[in-house]
């Protein structure tokens, strides 16, 4: 079978994991932790960090960071896995459906306009014309690791007093690209970013995340609420209800282990990425979404966009593909239309549904070989010469 996205173990995992068990150091303290958060840290170029137990509990904390309140209004894309929206349920908050693109990230234009038509701006925060409830903050997910122009929908919210917080869960090196030149990386545009370590991303922990920040306070409130609320940690004192989300050591010292690879990790997916675009995109009925020119992807998944007329569906096509040994994935269904969520307020969402029917999670782990892909892509030039019209 061709796996999804499988980590790729090659580097010191089991080395640090042994000198981690070695040290006694297991828990929520020890020297990874600390190296960790450094290389995180220099990786992205940006001051601040918390280690977390997932990317869940990472926008979990970040919510609370930034200072979402109970009652308050978070935009959200419909279109990503749903851990980000069950989030903004989590803090007492409720999301604003937006729309995507033909990227698959946050529809930056109807944003926008949103924000201009349907809020207003006062005492420094943006209220909805509707509720008349203050849209505190903004979760921009970075789809597939891809980015889509958003530095004008940033500096927007910041002018309008929302917090922008970046889900860059699957985007671990991606960059976003000014004026073609100057790189930022995604996680570190916005007032904070989230990251995830889960087994199927660029490099894993077994599972973990990470909250990002340059402003310090931030993340100090991040690293208090995540560690209990410890307001005096001698006589047990905690003023605040807290969680228990802090990274441990071993996941840490697996960390370190995979982030000596990332750049080989990174080189791969680019190599990956643009042999199943050379291929693919010569097919009639298939192509290969490709990132934005404002993104250096780390091209964490592969997405097969298959034309609305083909006779066939993303999911007859995952179970042609398993029959023959390839592991493929819908992709998420939007999250405005989910039983919990369909409550709630939408923005002109077109797209999510549309981008839904057509496409498909391809095999993208790291250590895939052309042989791999070429077998994919056989089976993929069978299924269209079969239904070309
Ligand atoms: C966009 C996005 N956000 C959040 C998460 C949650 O991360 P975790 O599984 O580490 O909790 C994931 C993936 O798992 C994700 O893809």
């Amino acid at each position: 079978m061709i796996s999804l996205n499988e980590p790729f173990l090659v580097g010191n995992e089991k080395k640090y994991l042994n000198e981690a068990v070695k040290s006694t150091w297991v828990s929520t303290n020890g020297h990874f932790l600390k190296k960790f958060c450094n290389k995180i840290n220099s990786i992205l170029k940006i001051k601040y960090s918390f280690p977390c137990s997932s990317g869940t509990s990472a926008l979990h904390l970040a919510l609370l960071s930034v200072g979402v309140k109970k009652n308050d209004e978070i935009i959200v894309p419909s279109l990503t896995f749903i851990a980000p929206i069950n989030a903004v349920k989590y803090v007492g908050a409720n999301p604003i459906f937006m729309d995507v693109q033909e990227d698959h990230n946050l529809n930056i234009k109807k944003t926008i306009e949103f924000l201009e038509k349907k809020t207003y701006y006062k005492k420094n925060k943006s209220w909805n014309k509707k509720t008349n409830k203050n849209i505190s903050a903004i979760i921009i997910v970075h789809m597939w690791g891809h980015c889509s122009n958003i530095y004008k929908l940033i500096k927007f919210c910041k002018r309008r007093g929302i917090k922008v917080i970046e889900d860059a869960s699957e985007a671990l090196g991606s960059k976003y690209l000014i004026n073609n030149k100057k790189k930022i990386s995604l996680g570190c545009l916005g007032d904070v970013g989230c990251l995830s370590f889960n087994g199927n991303k660029v490099i894993t922990t077994g599972s973990g995340g990470m909250v990002v920040s340059n402003n310090k306070s931030i993340i100090k409130k991040a690293n208090y609420l995540g560690n209990q609320a410890k307001d005096d940690s001698l006589r047990y004192i905690h003023n605040n209800i807290g969680f228990n989300y802090k990274m441990n050591n071993l996941q840490a010292a697996m960390g370190c282990a995979q982030l000596e690879n990332l750049s080989l990790f990174l080189k791969n997916k680019r190599k990956i990425h643009k042999y199943y675009l050379n291929k693919i995109n010569k097919l009639g009925n298939f192509s290969v979404l490709e990132p934005s020119k404002k993104c250096w992807s780390n091209n964490w998944m592969n997405i097969l966009q298959i034309k609305t007329d083909f006779a066939l569906t993303p999911f007859d096509i995952h179970k042609f593909l398993k029959k023959n040994g390839v592991e493929t994935r819908m992709i998420w269904f939007p999250n405005h239309l989910q039983s919990k969520f369909k409550k709630y307020q939408t923005y002109k969402i077109n797209y999510a549904k549309k981008i839904f029917n057509n496409s498909l999670c391809l095999p993208s782990s790291s250590f895939l070989t052309n042989k791999h892909i070429l077998f994919i892509v056989n089976l993929l030039t069978k299924l269209d010469k079969k239904y070309l019209k």
